[in-house]
């Protein structure tokens, strides 16, 4: 490669770099993570929270001794300030719902449930937050708490599905290049303003130790054993 060469390749890449400027950087790379791929990956958060919960009331069904409702509480708080007070009503409801509504179209029509699922999202969290602060699950109480985590479980698969399929490719589509770049930009300023930090690699780092101690950190545990020959 030659000097000229050389010089040309840098200078695309700087001008890359500048291009980029609108869009997050991860720390540890300095790659840039986008406004849709931040969405996706904070329901990656969630998911493992509603693994926990799916854990829990397996727990709760088969022995309620081995529940133990502080890895509730560390949970549905995480649920609460990560995905409730962040995600969903500071990204979703502020900046996705309203576009999508203008726009209309396939997209719009989920809106509306969308929103209710969100607050009865928060109505079943208040209740996990609650239970957890009392401390102890009374028998009378197992099948019920065990119903609302599978429950807010199964909902959130399939809300999370939809958004990740039909919602954020929807809204994505509306925008140009460039608002969704100041989008990307604006989605990492109220990221640092509500947690001071970056909220997703705390959040994660959370998740992994409640994953731990519920004894769930270990995922080949989750692989099925060989079907039966067909
Ligand atoms: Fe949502
Ligand atoms: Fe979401």
């Amino acid at each position: 490669m030659n000097e000229f060469d050389r010089r040309s390749i840098i200078a695309a890449g700087a001008g890359l770099l500048v291009a980029g400027t609108g869009a997050k950087s991860s720390e540890s790379s300095g790659k840039e993570v986008g406004a849709v791929e931040d969405l996706m990956r904070e329901h990656g958060v969630l998911r493992r929270a509603l693994l926990a919960y799916r854990n829990m009331a397996a727990k709760l069904r088969a022995n309620p001794a081995n529940f133990d409702p502080e890895l509730l509480g560390r949970t549905a708080t995480l649920f609460r300030t990560f995905g409730e007070d962040y995600h969903e009503k500071k990204l979703e409801e502020e900046h996705i719902f309203p576009l999508l509504r203008q726009a209309g179209g396939p997209a719009a029509a989920y809106v509306d449930t969308l929103v209710a699922q969100h607050r009865r999202g928060r109505e079943i969290t208040d209740y996990f937050l609650g239970t957890a602060r009392k401390g102890a699950i009374g028998s009378g109480e197992v099948e019920t708490l065990a119903y609302f985590l599978d429950g807010l479980d199964l909902m959130y698969a399939h809300h999370a599905a939809r958004e990740d399929t039909v919602v954020f490719p929807a809204w994505k589509n509306i925008l140009s290049a460039r608002q969704l770049e100041d989008l990307s930009e604006l989605f990492e300023e109220i990221e640092r303003r509500q947690f001071g930090k970056d909220g997703f690699e705390e959040a994660v780092s959370r998740m992994a130790r409640v994953e731990d101690a519920l004894g769930i950190a270990n995922i080949s545990q989750f692989t099925p054993p060989l079907p039966p020959n067909a």
